[in-house]
């Protein structure tokens, strides 16, 4: 399978949305990537539902949320209905993630899990059949524009050994400080997804860094 790119709209610029959002639209990107964060799970706040219908009023490719919020099952609903193609839920944030994930499943959306840099991969050994998406958070989740931490490589292969025996069809999307100097290493090591927040949207021709983005090989 190529491989896919999910600009983080979180590093748009919010009073230019709709302008942000058709480039996204023009670009050869996959998906938009929501980042909701509740000021509890994580240290920052960043945008709820009238923002995302906004997104969503102009968005023409999947939402990929990544929930950074605690007991997202409260909100799982009304995300789907917000119009989330991808649900992601932290592993942390989930006493019972596997009702969690059936509750997404159920909503008609695709299930995915995140994990924090500190969370071991092998964690995942019983609900990694049940998911549809693995998300390996590259940074600690909360900020956009920190620096990628070098051990998701092996986080990643790790993961892609497991989902051979478990579940050949999980996409690995891996967020955080991603950027062209670390994209190649990450499609050698299996990455099925891409996010990128900072690299996109401060670049001048962010439509061109897109297409740098999609066309790369491993390696
Ligand atoms: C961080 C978010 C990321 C962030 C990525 O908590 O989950 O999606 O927006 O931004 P960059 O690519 O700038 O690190
Ligand atoms: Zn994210």
């Amino acid at each position: 399978m190529n491989h896919l790119i999910a600009p983080s709209v979180l590093a748009a610029d919010f009073a230019n949305l709709q302008r942000d959002i058709t480039m996204v639209n023009e670009s050869e990107a996959d998906w938009f990537h929501i980042d909701i964060m509740d000021g509890v799970f994580v240290p920052n706040i960043s945008f709820g539902f009238p923002v995302l219908e906004a997104i969503r009023k102009y968005a023409g490719k999947p939402l990929d949320v990544h929930l950074m919020i605690t007991d997202p099952d409260r909100y799982l609903e009304a995300f789907a209905k917000a119009g989330a193609s991808v649900i992601t839920v932290h592993y942390e944030a989930c006493p019972h993630l596997h009702r969690t994930i059936a509750a997404i499943k159920d909503l008609g959306c695709k299930a995915g899990v995140a994990l924090n840099p500190h969370t071991p991969v092998h964690l995942l050994e019983d609900i990694i059949q049940d998911v549809d998406l693995v998300l390996i958070m590259s940074v600690n989740p909360g900020f956009g524009g920190q620096k990628f931490i070098q051990r998701t490589f092996e986080k990643i292969r790790t993961l892609k050994l497991m989902a051979a025996e478990r579940n050949n069809s999980l996409l690995v999307e891996v967020d955080g400080g991603v950027n062209l100097s670390n994209a190649g290493k990450l499609l050698s090591c299996g990455a099925n997804v891409l996010v990128a927040g900072n690299f996109v949207f401060t670049a001048n021709d962010p439509k061109s860094v897109i297409s740098d983005l999609k066309n790369l090989t491993p390696g």
